[in-house]
């Protein structure tokens, strides 16, 4: 375990947006504390980032009704000391909006991953935190397998067909100076921009974000065949658990 090692430079601050539902799932209570191999999902998310070499603190955003299991998560994990709850709001641009508000006032740059994406090594968390030294804005992604069509939402008929050379599929980790990601959360705010996630307010003010090489594997697990796919996966990682 690297956790509380730390590394040369400043503080690495990470959030976790954790407050959604289960809706997708098909379950009545938040996705991200159904089991995975005998462990709520976001255990997961969170042994990862205890393993990162550069992250020194957890802000987990959630709802009051999740906070008795995850902090008895937490505690399993010996993440006690390290991790914060913050309080969430109804989407995730309003529940990274308050993580944001909640950061200590010594964050310069903050990490946001994704509860849901449970399967992010601490490789990627290190690689992505390392390439938020030198730049405002970054997100993990991978290029898209898949053609992708725009399609006309009325009438089903497909508008375009982009060049898929140049698309990406959007993960997390994605990073970013606090000061000028704040900004763009106000700015979105004032315009009633509706984000999915806060690269795209970074872009909406102009700013650059760059794209750190993603892992095919840092699925988002948002239905019942995620669940399947994410227990294989930590199968064929781990060996049989
Ligand atoms: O619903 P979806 O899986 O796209 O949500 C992405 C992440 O955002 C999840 O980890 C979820 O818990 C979080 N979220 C949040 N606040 C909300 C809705 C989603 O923190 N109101």
């Amino acid at each position: 375990m690297y956790w509380g090692q730390g590394t040369e430079g400043e503080s690495l601050y990470l959030l976790i947006p954790a407050a959604g539902s289960g809706r997708r799932m098909g379950s009545d209570r938040n996705k991200l504390l159904l089991p995975l191999l005998g462990k709520p999902l976001i255990a997961w998310t969170l042994l990862a980032a205890k393993q990162s070499r550069q992250i020194d603190w957890i802000g987990i955003v959630g709802q009051p009704i999740d906070w008795q299991d995850f902090k008895s998560v937490v505690s399993d994990l010996n993440l006690v000391d390290s991790v914060q709850f913050i309080q969430g709001g109804s989407t995730r641009q309003e529940s990274v909006y308050q993580g944001l508000q909640s950061l200590p006032t010594a964050a310069e740059r903050v990490l946001i991953h994704d509860g849901a994406r449970c399967l992010a090594t601490p490789e990627l968390l290190d690689r992505c935190s390392e390439a938020l030294r030198d730049c405002p804005g970054l997100i993990a992604g991978i290029p898209v397998k898949d053609t992708i069509k725009v399609v006309n939402s009325s009438n089903s008929v497909i508008e375009s067909t982009p060049d898929r050379s140049q698309l990406w599929a959007a993960q997390t980790p994605q990073g970013f100076e606090v000061a000028k990601l704040l900004e763009c959360h106000q700015e979105g705010i004032r315009q009633g921009w509706q984000v999915t996630d806060d690269a795209a307010l970074f872009e909406q003010c102009c700013l650059p974000v760059k794209v750190v090489q993603g892992e095919e594997t840092n699925l988002k697990v948002t239905t019942p065949v995620d669940l399947a796919i994410a227990e294989f996966i930590l199968r064929q990682r781990f060996g049989a658990i």
